[in-house]
C-alpha cells in the first residue's frame, strides 16, 4: 500500500481527492492536512471534516497554513462558492480535528516511517509543505515523492499564464520545485482538459444511488454552474483526483522531464510554472551560463487515461456507499 498525506483545501475537486484516497485498498492515507486556499481556512478544514462524514471515513484531519507565504490570500470563491464547498449538503463533523497544526502533522508523521515510504500529494496552494521543507529539511531526503496538482505548460486558469494553486502562493511552490525531493507536476494540461466528469461518468455514478453517490453529483453541479464563464470546459474539471489517481495507478499518466521554474515577478505572467522540456544544455535556459544552472528536473504529466480515472472514481464511490450500508 502506498502511504499519503493529502494536503488540501476542499473544494469541490479536493472531496474528489479525499474520495479515491479514502476507498482504493492500493492507499493508506494517512491523514489529511488543510491549507487556506480555495477558501479561508476555518472553511476548507470544516469542509474536510464534512466530506469525511459524508464518506463515512475517520482519518486525522489537521488544520493548517491560514494564507500564503509572502503575498495577500486569493481564495477561488467564484468557483467553489461562498463557504469553500457550496452545492452538495454537508453534514456537521462525526469527529475531531488532529490537535497538531498541518505542518508538525507532516513532519512528523513523514519522521515516523521508514524513509522512501511516505508520499505526500499536495493538491491546494503549497504552503504547509514549503514549510515543512523549511522547518526540518531532513523531510525532503526522507519522502518517497511529491505528487503536485498545479501549474500548466500550456495555459492557465485565474490568469491566463497562472494556475490557482501556484497563484495563490507562488513563493511557496518555487520551495516546492527547487528543495530537491522527485515532484511530478499534474497540471492543468491534464487535469483542466482530460480529466473531466462527462455526462458518461455522471450517469456511472448516478447508478449508484445513495448519499455518496448524490455528493458528487452535486459538487459536479455546482462547479458546472461557476465554470460557466469563466473557463472554456464542457464539464467540470476534476482536478485534484488526478493525483491520487497516479499513486494507486502510476501508468494513468504519461509524464515527460523538464526543469520546471515558479515565475515570481512577472508583470502578466506571475505565478507561470514555466517548463523547460529541452535536455540539452547548451542555451541559457533559464540564464546565466549552462554549466552553472542548477536543474529543477520534474515529471510533468501529459496524458491522462481517462477511461481508467473514471473507473476509479465509480469504483471508489461504488466501495464507499457499501461499506456504509
Ligand atoms: C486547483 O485550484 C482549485 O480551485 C482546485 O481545487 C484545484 O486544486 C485547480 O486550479
Ligand atoms: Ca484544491
Amino acid at each position: 500500500m502506498e502511504k499519503i498525506i493529502l494536503d488540501c483545501d476542499p473544494g469541490h475537486d479536493d472531496a474528489i481527492a479525499i474520495l479515491l484516497a479514502a476507498a482504493s485498498p492500493e492507499i493508506d492515507l494517512l491523514g489529511i492536512t488543510t491549507v487556506a486556499g480555495n477558501h479561508t481556512i476555518d472553511n476548507v478544514t470544516r469542509n474536510a471534516l464534512s466530506v469525511c462524514t459524508v464518506f463515512g471515513i475517520q482519518v486525522p484531519v489537521a488544520r493548517g497554513s491560514e494564507g500564503p507565504l509572502v503575498i495577500e490570500q486569493v481564495i477561488a470563491e467564484e468557483i467553489h462558492g461562498a463557504t469553500g464547498l457550496d452545492g452538495p449538503y454537508l453534514p456537521p463533523a462525526s469527529f475531531d480535528l488532529d490537535p497538531r497544526h498541518a505542518v508538525d502533522f507532516i513532519i512528523e508523521t513523514v519522521m515516523a516511517h521508514e524513509p522512501g515510504t511516505v508520499t505526500l500529494v499536495p493538491v491546494g496552494p503549497y504552503t504547509n509543505i514549503a514549510l515543512a521543507a523549511r522547518k526540518e529539511p531532513r523531510i525532503v531526503e526522507r519522502v518517497k515523492q511529491v505528487i503536485v496538482m498545479g501549474g500548466a505548460y500550456t495555459r492557465g486558469n485565474i490568469t491566463p499564464a497562472a494556475e490557482f494553486n501556484i497563484y495563490a502562493d507562488p513563493e511557496a511552490a518555487h520551495v516546492v520545485f527547487s528543495a530537491g525531493w522527485p515532484v511530478t507536476m499534474i497540471g492543468l494540461d491534464l487535469t483542466q482538459h482530460q480529466a473531466l466528469a462527462t455526462p458518461e461518468l455522471q450517469e456511472r455514478v448516478r447508478a449508484i444511488g445513495g448519499d455518496i453517490s448524490e455528493f458528487i453529483l452535486d459538487t459536479w453541479d455546482f462547479v458546472h454552474t461557476t465554470h460557466n464563464g469563466l473557463l472554456d470546459i464542457p464539464y467540470p474539471a476534476i482536478h485534484d483526483a488526478c493525483c491520487v489517481a497516479a499513486v494507486i495507478d502510476p501508468d494513468i499518466i504519461t509524464v515527460e522531464k523538464a526543469d520546471v521554474r515558479v515565475e515570481l515577478e512577472g508583470r502578466w505572467t506571475k505565478g507561470q510554472t514555466v517548463a523547460n522540456f529541452q535536455s540539452a544544455s547548451g542555451m541559457r535556459h533559464f540564464g546565466g551560463s549552462a554549466s552553472a544552472q542548477t536543474d529543477y528536473r520534474t515529471d510533468v504529466a501529459i496524458t491522462l487515461d481517462f477511461e481508467r480515472f473514471a473507473d476509479l472514481i465509480v469504483d471508489s464511490a461504488t466501495h464507499l456507499t457499501n461499506a456504509k450500508a
